[in-house]
């Protein structure tokens, strides 16, 4: 009769924070590996600890991954609530009322960058119509909102029918919505994500231009800006068909200025860097979760990530009368990050 054995010791099983489900339990909308994998971030979170050791202890166990979390989250809303601050102190001007008079159609305008700019226009005494796929409960104040995909031509369509019978015309146009789609290597983007990507970046502001621009044209006025990126100029890895898709809405819009120029309608870039909005916390974090191969950010020479309104008051410059000589140009709004060409 055999011996009877000592029960087997299970060695622990030992998670790994690589592992983690997202987002952390515990941590609303935490999106971890973005967030700790951020340089600038991680510098003014834990001034003195180096960021080797900071990764190190990240992947230690979710409970220190969730600890450091938490702390990070805890110094951004401390940040954001002073930089609020700032910006409601430095008030730009919302007294001048200086799109008085003006029609504006803005795609993307319900979230980031683009409901900023809604807001900055109304604050201006613009009448502003916002386009996106989703009603959101968040449309800025003041505006009006049309739904539709920008990706179709009947989508696009909508938007240029809702803005000719909502604001009778538009004498300014703000092409914002645009996203990166998934993130792969350049030989694993699939002919659909590429014209997915194509549709929503370039597609989208040809036909809104082409539907928008000859109303302009025959009023001898009108002013059109089109939302780049930094990330086109040098291309970034993993999103090509992005940064291709923002470095072909450039080079189309200096061919729209040279068109439309003549007629009294300006056609701008206005280039934004690294801002805090979902769309750009969900890019950085997938592009941190390709884990072997992801860019490392540069650090913001100027020392903080962009915020919506740092585009928003650039954009509105560049359609407001104090620009009036200014078309074809590319106002690039981006901390001094990306090495321009
Ligand atoms: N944030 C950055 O770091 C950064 C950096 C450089 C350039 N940019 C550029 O700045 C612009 C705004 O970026 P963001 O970060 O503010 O983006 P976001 O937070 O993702 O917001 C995008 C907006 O566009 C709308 N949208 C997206 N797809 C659409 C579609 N197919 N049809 C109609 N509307 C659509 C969204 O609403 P729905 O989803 O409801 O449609 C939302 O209102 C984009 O062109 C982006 O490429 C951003």
């Amino acid at each position: 009769m055999p011996e009877p054995q000592p029960p087997a010791v299970q060695a622990p099983v030992r998670e790994k924070a690589t592992e983690l489900p997202h987002p952390l339990p515990g941590v609303p909308e935490c999106g971890h590996r973005s967030l700790l994998w951020s340089r600038p971030r991680m510098r003014l979170c834990f001034p003195n600890t180096s960021l080797r050791s900071l990764k190190k202890s990240a992947m230690r166990t979710p409970q220190s991954a969730l600890e450091l979390c938490e702390r990070v989250i805890r110094v951004d809303r401390i940040r954001n609530e002073e930089r609020n601050q700032d910006m409601t102190s430095i008030q730009h001007g919302s007294a001048t009322q200086e799109l008085k008079g003006k029609r504006a159609l803005v795609t993307g305008g319900t979230r980031g960058i683009g409901a900023a700019i809604v807001r900055r226009f109304v604050e201006e005494g613009a009448e502003v119509l916002a386009a996106a796929r989703s009603v959101p409960d968040t449309v800025p104040e003041g505006a009006g909102y049309v739904a539709a995909d920008l990706r179709t031509p009947t989508g696009v369509e909508e938007v240029a029918a809702a803005a000719l019978e909502r604001l009778g015309g538009v004498d300014v146009l703000v092409h914002n919505a645009g996203g990166a789609g998934p993130h792969a290597s350049a030989l694993a983007i699939s002919e659909d994500e590429w014209q997915d990507v194509l549709n929503l970046n370039l597609m989208s502001a040809v036909r809104l231009d082409a539907l928008v621009a000859p109303g302009m044209r025959e009023r001898r006025s009108g002013a059109i800006v089109h939302i780049s990126s930094a990330a086109a100029f040098p291309p970034v890895p993993q999103v090509v068909h992005y940064t291709s898709t923002k470095a072909a809405l450039e080079n189309y819009s200096r061919g729209m200025t040279a068109e439309l120029a003549p007629f009294g309608v300006r056609v701008n870039v206005v280039t934004p860097g690294r801002t805090d909005t979902p769309g750009g916390a969900r890019n950085r974090e997938e592009i941190a979760l390709m884990g072997e191969g992801a860019i490392e950010f540069p650090d913001v020479p100027l020392g903080r990530d962009g915020l919506p309104e740092d585009i928003a008051e650039a954009v509105l410059f560049i359609v407001s009368d104090r620009a009036s000589w200014i078309a074809g140009g590319n106002l690039v709004v981006d901390g001094a990050e990306f090495p321009r060409r």
